[in-house]
């Protein structure tokens, strides 16, 4: 069999483990870096080019996406132009897109009933909006405000509710998208933030761990600094946390998840469709690339 693996770049951590991995398993790999690929369609063909060699689609026989929140333009036509040609793609553009927009996410969590926090969001130049969003988050003294398709912590700060209207306004010049979200408290142990990172596989929960934020900090992200430590997740965490995966429709997912300190009250703030596998294994032991590697060959098999 021979894989297509979808990533930027062949040099992130998470593409060489899922490169490894192949390797060991006798099959082989096609890397398809999307800022290197062009598409050609006319009537009765179509051709992707990587670079100035053009890839041989027939010897595919399914696709890892590996997308970033943020790249997916281009490489969801690719993704999609693969679906079209019956080539299985995991996970399917749809779930990518969906996760890649943090409200989206939020709209298809909340009507599977997964707990969220309160979050709002605007139309770009609705000013008449930032009295009632400050009110419905509560009027609290500190509130998040959020890029919608940023990811690893960048893109989102804390703010006062006196500062929305010119935060907000200074994100809507520059076009992005932007939402705010209540701060939810028991995030901070000890004055660090800490989430839960649960990672799913078609439906079944392989294992989760916590990340501490860095001193001082709320972010829980490795990128930022966090901490990867052992967590075992208790009985209505897993029932969340798979509840989340399936609502948003993503075969591998890592569902982020922020407790109490009882861990009795939990909300899902995100669901990330190419979680990373580094803070994941240190956390856990757990050889997560194998495991995804392993479900993709059997998905693919079946096809
Ligand atoms: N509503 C919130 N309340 C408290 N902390 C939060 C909240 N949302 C996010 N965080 C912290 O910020 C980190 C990044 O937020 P997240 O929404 O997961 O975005 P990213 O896509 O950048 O990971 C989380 O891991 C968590 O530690
Ligand atoms: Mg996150």
């Amino acid at each position: 069999m021979n894989i297509g693996i979808v990533s930027k770049s062949e040099s992130y951590y998470s593409t060489i483990r899922l490169m490894d991995e192949i390797r060991k398993t006798g099959h082989t790999f096609t890397i398809i870096k999307h800022p290197e690929i062009s598409l050609y369609l006319d009537n009765d063909k179509v051709k992707i080019f990587k670079q100035s060699s053009e890839l041989h689609i027939k010897r595919l026989n399914g696709i890892i996406a590996r997308l970033g929140s943020n790249e997916c333009g281009f490489p969801i036509t690719l993704l999609r132009q693969f679906q079209i040609l019956d080539i299985p793609v995991i996970n399917t553009p749809e779930a990518i897109l969906s996760c890649s927009d943090k409200y989206e996410t939020l709209q298809k969590l909340q009507k599977a009933k997964v707990p969220i926090p309160k979050t709002f969001y605007s139309s770009p130049g609705n000013t008449e909006s930032f009295e009632a969003s400050a009110k419905m988050l509560g009027n609290k003294k500190t509130i998040l405000v959020k890029l919608m398709t940023e990811s690893g912590g960048t893109g989102i700060s804390r703010i006062t509710p006196k500062a929305i209207p010119d935060v907000v306004e200074t994100v809507w010049e520059t076009g992005e998208r932007v939402h705010l979200q209540e701060f939810v408290k028991f995030a901070t142990v000890n004055g660090r933030g800490r989430d839960i990172r649960t990672i799913l596989i078609g439906g079944k929960i392989i294992g989760a761990y916590q990340r501490i934020a860095a001193k001082g900090r709320f972010k829980a992200n490795i990128h930022q600094g966090g901490e990867p430590k052992a967590y075992k997740l208790t009985a209505e965490q897993k029932e969340i946390a798979l509840k989340a995966a399936n609502a948003v429709g993503a075969d591998i997912a890592g569902v982020d998840i922020l407790s109490s300190k009882d861990r009795k009250a939990n909300i899902v703030i995100e669901v990330n469709t190419s979680p990373g596998f580094e803070g994941f294994e240190m956390g856990t032991g757990i050889n997560i690339a194998k495991r995804i590697v392993k479900y993709c060959i059997s998905k693919f098999d079946k096809k």
